[in-house]
């Protein structure tokens, strides 16, 4: 591998906050270590399409604390076919960039992995990802932020559910991930949580409204939309015909989980993990997510860090703890 003097660096998939400070962190690392960081747009997609923009120093002034991506962020269907892979070499041979530095989540990393080994083109990934589902890294990036979001959220639903004596359902994100409804679910002291990786069905669900509390007709369900049983709506549905008596609403967070300004953990997280990545680049290092774990930076192989193998926290102790609060 010859000497690494320009690196490009991409936010790809959803956004997460926290991917500003990412790209700050690459940008300064990237200005101390003496190398040119050129922005790449839209992710892949502004790859294949040669959308890049000179970084310095000012270009990454005062975002550390802001939500979003100064990048943008796209998910890219070009990028998934040879033919827009190609073009995406022929535009960074064009502009001279010779490393990628990508922040994303799985799709980014799958999509990396392949263009590195087609093109022996060294790149390293960053985990930017409100859903914390990889492997490699105790938390991704936007985790903590999003986790934030919700429980300050559901806290202000518990207010009507007390008040009213209703029970809520609420909907989280994680399409194939319960983190953020297991996190989030412990820190609000939901009744029930339910997610794709240990689906407790709908009589588990009975079963623990049933042995818990009688006296208190308040109540939090957690759902993470991957959710076996098809999301909050769904499970709303079942829950009126089985208890008629409670009165029963939905609520679906959203985007807002998405949002915001990056709590100081994803700052430092980001921060930390960006320079990171580019003394990656400049020691050699390809194919590769940086990540934390117990507090020290790692290195895992792309292919590793997308394949869920430990779920982390998803384990019989973290469900048990779950069980054992919503008595
Ligand atoms: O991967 C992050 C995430 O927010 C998931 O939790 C969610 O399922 C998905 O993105 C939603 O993506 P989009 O904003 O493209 O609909």
């Amino acid at each position: 591998m010859s000497k690494i003097k320009n690196i490009g660096v991409l936010t790809s998939g959803g956004d997460a906050p926290g991917m500003n400070a990412a790209i700050r962190a690459v940008v300064r690392a990237g200005i101390y270590y003496d190398l040119k960081v050129t922005g790449i747009l839209r992710g892949y997609e502004g790859l294949i399409n040669g959308d890049f923009i000179e970084m310095d120093r000012k270009s990454v002034a005062n975002i550390i604390q802001r939500g979003g991506t100064i990048l943008k962020t796209a998910r890219s269907d070009a990028f998934r076919s040879k033919e827009g892979r190609i073009e995406a070499y022929k535009q960074l041979k064009k502009s001279e960039i010779d490393a990628l530095i990508v922040i994303g989540g799985d799709g980014t990393f799958t999509g990396a992995n392949l263009f590195s080994a087609e093109f022996d083109f060294p790149v390293i990934g960053l985990p930017g990802t409100i859903d914390n589902d990889l492997e490699g890294t105790d938390f991704t990036i936007g985790y903590d932020t999003a986790i934030n979001t919700v429980i300050n959220a559901v806290d202000k639903i518990r207010d009507t559910a007390e008040s009213h004596d209703r029970l809520f359902i609420v909907e989280v994100m994680g399409r194939d991930s319960g983190l953020i409804a297991l996190r989030s679910g412990i820190g609000v002291g939901a009744e029930a949580i339910m997610i794709p990786e240990a689906n407790m069905g709908v009589d588990g669900l009975v079963t623990r409204l049933e042995t818990g509390r009688k006296d208190k007709a308040s109540k939090i369900i957690i759902v993470a939309e991957g959710d076996e049983m098809g999301g909050a709506f769904n499970v709303g549905e079942v829950l009126k015909e089985k208890f008629p008596n409670y009165d029963i609403r939905v609520s679906v967070l959203g985007h807002i989980q998405r949002g915001g300004k990056p709590s100081c953990m994803d700052r430092v997280l980001a921060s930390r993990l960006g320079v990171a990545a580019v003394e990656g680049i400049i020691a050699q290092r390809t194919s590769e997510m940086a990540g934390l774990k117990n507090n020290e930076i790692v290195f895992t192989p792309f292919d590793h860090a997308i394949k869920h193998i430990d779920a982390k926290e998803i384990t019989p102790a973290w469900l048990k703890l779950v069980e054992i609060l919503s008595l």
